[in-house]
């Protein structure tokens, strides 16, 4: 077989505590990954001219050794000594640095398949480690689990046991935030902090739709607000349409609301389809 397909989705986080700036300039993080079903769609060829090359349809994809899935083949073919060269061709249709990781569940599909196809025998908890090294949301999308409890920067994963299925309606507006740029302007406070993760796990381990919605939260929300106050309109026109809850995906500017029903989505997707050119119904993959 020369050809594999996989599928590469995105991710949101329904709780993303900061808890503190760490000496190597990470934060420290307590979050809750959702898999969700927007997803990218990848193509590996491989050849016999021992090259990387990378391909993709969205114009704001490095094509190059910057791709983070290019790396994530560069890391396995050096660190395996393979001699054979891939082709990586990403249909994208996960927004780029929205908040959604698309290029982390990218890498993390290449190190999957190449895992595979060149019979490394890698565990999960050691491609991980590979992981690491390409950026702190890759690891998540290497564990088969729908929803997981991440720490650390994010890249230390457990999987949580969990058999809801959520409906959102996700609007990315067309604005680039930089991770690094959110984090930086992050002002941490010293006061006990909530612990938003175990107030919302039971909610979402026994399907209270309503209550977890009232629990999702994101400690950048302020910043990424800050950077863009017209996101707080979007935000209310959500809640003004029926969302239960409306939240920040990681360093945004995507934002989820959680609504009761795939039908709900559906309607309220047609209202904001007008307005923004990025709106999504999605479940939890
Ligand atoms: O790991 P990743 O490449 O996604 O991180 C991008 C940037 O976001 C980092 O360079 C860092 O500035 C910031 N970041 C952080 N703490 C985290 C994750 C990311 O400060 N836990």
């Amino acid at each position: 077989m020369d050809r594999l397909t996989v599928l590469s989705p995105a991710k949101l986080n329904l709780v993303l505590d900061v808890l503190k700036k760490r000496p190597d300039g990470f934060h420290e993080l307590r979050t809750i990954f959702e898999r969700i079903s927007l997803a990218d769609r990848i193509i590996l060829t491989r050849h016999t001219e021992g090259k990387i090359r990378v391909r993709c349809d969205h114009p704001h994809v490095p094509q190059d050794s910057r791709n983070l899935a290019f790396k994530a083949a560069a890391l396995l073919k050096e660190k395996f000594s393979i001699k054979e060269g891939i082709d990586i061709n990403i249909i994208k249709n996960i927004p780029v640095a929205a908040g959604l990781a698309g290029g982390s569940s990218n890498a993390a599909a290449v190190l999957a398949g190449l895992n595979r196809w060149w019979s490394l025998g890698l565990g999960t908890k050691e491609l991980a480690g590979c992981a690491q090294c390409l950026g702190s949301d890759v690891a998540f999308f290497l564990y088969d689990t729908p929803f997981a409890l991440g720490t650390g920067r994010g890249e230390l994963i457990k999987p949580l046991n969990i058999k809801t299925k959520l409906w959102h309606v996700l609007v990315t507006p067309r604005v680039k935030m930089y991770t690094k740029e959110v984090f930086t302007r992050l002002k941490l406070k010293l006061t006990n902090k909530k612990d938003n993760v175990n107030i919302l796990l039971p909610f979402l381990k026994n399907g209270n739709i309503q209550r977890l919605a009232g629990a999702l939260s994101n400690d950048l929300e302020p910043v990424i607000l800050s950077l863009r106050p017209d996101f707080f309109h979007l935000k209310k026109k959500l809640f003004d349409n029926g969302a239960i809850g409306v939240c920040f995906s990681g360093s945004g500017p995507s934002v989820f609301a959680c609504v009761q029903s795939q039908k709900h989505a559906l309607s309220l997707r047609e209202k904001f389809d007008k307005r923004y050119t990025q709106v999504f119904v999605v479940s939890t993959l």
